[in-house]
């Protein structure tokens, strides 16, 4: 696999078999991501790496908090920006909308989006999953390094035959990250990462996601035409 197919083939996996996930394999990829470029060297990224009963204790602590909805949530900090404007809120409601679409939840079905939401909440079932986490005093350009980070490692996942998902969805539940995964006070959970063998039948699995065209992300200047 090269670099191109590794990229093509990615896409957020949330439905996996149930085959275990080597240790070998995993130490191998976080070995090559420790090669990410960061700003300064820094390195800012920090992460514990859960399977079996660590990771089923903290499911298990998490789906006692569900029930209680925003109340029982401990947010670690704002997902999206208040009020997010176009074109990014579109975007955003575009995968979710293609997401449902492909498991039959319709627009008005509010519980079934919350179950299917909730899912976050298992790791989509996936046999391990990483928790990333960074000292508070980080600012955008480390937390953009810890993207670069993530974007290397799920794609050397692809080249292992691996799937992933990134999760910020667990930093609603800081409190019961902080317990189970021991993370330093002064550091702020950003994300969880759900890693496994992709079902390729799962339908959740096979939608297309939107892409904006490139032109509204990127300028060429001083190019012959
Ligand atoms: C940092 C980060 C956090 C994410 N958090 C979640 C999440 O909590 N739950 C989820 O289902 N997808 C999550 N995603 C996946 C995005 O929804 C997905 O990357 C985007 O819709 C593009 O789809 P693709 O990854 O399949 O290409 C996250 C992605 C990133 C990069």
């Amino acid at each position: 696999m090269n670099v191109s197919e590794a990229v093509r083939t990615r896409r957020s996996v949330r439905a996996f078999t149930g085959k275990p996930v080597d240790l070998d394999v995993l130490k191998s990829v976080l070995d090559t991501a420790q090669l990410s470029p960061s700003g300064g060297n820094v390195q800012p990224w920090n992460a514990s790496i859960l399977t079996g009963d660590p990771l089923a204790q903290l499911i298990s602590a998490v789906a006692g908090k569900l029930p209680q909805g925003p109340a029982g949530q401990s947010p670690e900090y704002d997902i999206y920006p208040k009020d997010l404007p176009e074109p990014y809120r579109s975007r955003r409601y575009g995968v979710g909308e293609a997401l449902y679409e492909s498991i039959g939840i319709d627009r008005g079905d509010k519980m079934g989006r919350m179950m299917q939401m909730a899912q976050n909440f298992r790791a989509f079932e996936a046999p391990v999953c990483m928790f990333v986490h960074t000292p508070g005093y980080m600012g955008p350009p480390q937390w953009s390094d810890i993207g670069m980070w993530l974007q290397t490692i799920m794609l050397l996942l692809r080249e292992a035959g691996l799937d992933s998902c990134a999760q910020e969805a667990w930093s609603l539940y800081g409190a019961e990250i902080r317990e189970a995964v021991n993370i330093p006070e002064d550091h702020i959970f950003f994300c969880g990462m759900a890693i496994g063998c992709r079902d390729v039948n799962a339908p959740i699995n096979n939608f297309a996601v939107p892409r904006a065209e490139v032109q509204e992300n990127i300028t060429y200047l001083g190019f012959p035409d």
